[in-house]
């Protein structure tokens, strides 16, 4: 599928599917008016005859569209044009591209990019629509025998742009697409299953990443040289398993030499069953998605490679499963970190934090400018928070701070929990260091306050994003989330 800059007039382009915003309340889109002259009034019409009334999200496909060069005109409701703000536009903009995947059409224009949206300049809309493509026309069909309902035939998406509005357009495309390809790329991996998706399948494609650009540096270390970094934590998580745990490190430098990188650490954990101690039954199949920290920062490195952003940054994947078996830890054993601290794992299903901390130690090494970490790590962030915002806590301010604004900036929010010392007392442990649960209070803080004891005093910052990186019900899957926030950070970082 390509996408393409149109900037022509809409009566004289030749398409299937001219998709054309109408504003509720009379008032007429200039496209609007100009393919309604041209079409000896097909929309007034249509307008009159109440088929459309022009709400947000409305939608009427007219295939008569007798001397137009449109085969088909699709006419999209933008709610009253007063009122037009980014969301209004994006939700009318998404049910018309869903209409458009489920059609069986070759090409189709996009006019809506055109109109002037308050919160979402050119830039923006082209950006919007590339990604909203991907979105609604996403497919997983990699387990079926048969691809059953295939993607949709369309090959190529006119995005409508006032001449002067061409270039940033066409760069909104270029990040649309490069932001869509790391979100697919993340929703394949936790659609997957995790007989396919093992760790050494992230190490594949995270070679297949990094083959894309002579910038990428890869490591991948297996079982002797996590024993030989002592790493105590992710040892123990792994030992249950017979499939061998990998450890991850992808550098990409695209900025100066000397430049601190931005290091991100994402959860691999291909499978979490809990360990000894066993989640229950019930929904235990949803935990092949437990490596989505992984895959974000898999799909993060890969799009910041494909725009050559002129920074250094550095991913960190600790992978590995977390099974029960006779060689599994048991709850009260204590390990040794990489770092030397002692921890007694009190419950085996709050792996998570074991993997990390040992990464996080790792991750020290690189001197990073920003440390972040992204992880389905809590089930108590979707208790708090569902799955609509991740969870966002660190030690700065100023990160915390551009994090959540890039999140709203990308429609991909997080909010932001503390993390007061007060927090750490929970997890004292009689017989370590510390422990690594502490008790039903505030479990996504105190998961985080886990982490922070490794940190040090680097600028760091923790995602987690339990409930925000898969959908329940009908949607079922992958949400290729916080893909969107971390890219909106990394492409305005000062
Ligand atoms: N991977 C889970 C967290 C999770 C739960 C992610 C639900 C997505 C959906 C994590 O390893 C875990 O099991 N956490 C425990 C921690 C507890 C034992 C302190 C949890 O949340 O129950
Ligand atoms: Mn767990
Ligand atoms: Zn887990």
């Amino acid at each position: 599928m390509q996408f393409q800059v149109k900037t022509g007039g809409a009566s004289q382009q030749r398409t299937a599917c001219a998709i054309v915003p109408v504003f509720s309340g009379g008032e007429l889109p200039a496209v609007a008016r100009s393919l309604d002259k041209a079409g000896g009034g097909i929309i007034t019409r249509a307008i009159r005859n109440r088929d459309i009334k022009g709400e947000t999200g409305d939608l009427l496909l007219l295939t008569h569209t007798g001397d137009l060069p449109c085969q088909r005109l699709l006419l999209v409701g933008l709610g009253p044009r007063a009122k037009l703000d980014r969301r209004a536009w994006r939700k009318a903009v998404r049910g018309a591209l869903a209409a458009v995947a489920r059609g069986k059409y070759s090409d189709a224009i996009l006019y809506l990019t055109a109109e002037p949206v308050a919160g979402a300049d050119a830039y923006r809309r082209s950006r919007l629509a590339a990604e909203i493509w991907h979105e609604v026309s996403y497919r997983f069909t990699a387990m079926k025998s048969e691809p059953g309902e295939a993607a949709p035939p369309l090959r190529q998406l006119g995005i409508a742009a006032s001449p002067r509005d061409q270039r940033s357009a066409r760069r909104g495309i270029e990040h649309g697409v490069a932001i869509s390809q790391a979100v697919g790329l993340a929703k394949d991996l936790g659609n997957l299953p995790p007989n396919v998706c093992t760790p050494s399948y992230l190490v594949e494609r995270a070679r297949a990443i990094a083959k894309q650009s002579r910038k990428f540096r890869l490591q991948a270390l297996g079982l002797a040289e996590i024993r030989k970094l002592r790493m105590g934590a992710f040892l123990a998580v792994t030992q249950g398993s017979a499939e061998p745990p990998r450890f991850i490190v992808l550098e990409y430098r695209g900025g100066r030499a000397g430049a601190a990188p931005v290091v991100l650490v994402g959860k691999g954990i291909t499978f979490d069953s809990g360990g000894i101690s066993i989640k229950p039954a019930g929904a235990m199949d949803e935990m092949k998605y437990d490596m989505c920290g992984a895959a974000t920062v898999l799909g993060v490195l890969q799009a910041v490679a494909a725009l050559k952003l002129p920074i250094n940054v550095t991913g960190v994947v600790p992978a590995c499963e977390n099974l029960p078996s006779g060689t599994a830890t048991r709850p009260s054993d204590v390990v040794k970190t990489m770092s030397g601290q002692t921890v007694e794992i009190l419950n085996t299903d709050a792996e998570g934090r074991l993997i990390l901390c040992d990464a996080i130690t790792y991750a020290l090494r690189f001197k990073p400018a920003v440390l972040i970490d992204i992880a389905t790590l809590t089930g108590a962030c979707l208790v708090a928070l569902g799955r609509v915002r991740s969870g966002l806590l660190g030690n700065s301010d100023k990160l915390a701070g551009a994090l959540l604004a890039a999140g709203q900036t990308a429609d991909d929010r997080a909010w932001r929990l503390p993390l007061d010392d007060d927090y750490a007392d929970l997890l004292k442990s009689p017989f370590a260091d510390v422990a690594n649960v502490g008790g039903r209070d505030a479990g996504t803080i105190t998961a985080a306050s886990f982490l922070a004891r490794f940190v040090g005093k680097t600028d760091w910052a923790h995602l987690d994003i339990a409930g925000t990186a898969w959908n329940q019900g009908s949607n079922k899957g992958g949400t290729g989330r916080p893909i969107p926030l971390l890219m909106e950070y990394l492409l305005h970082r000062k």
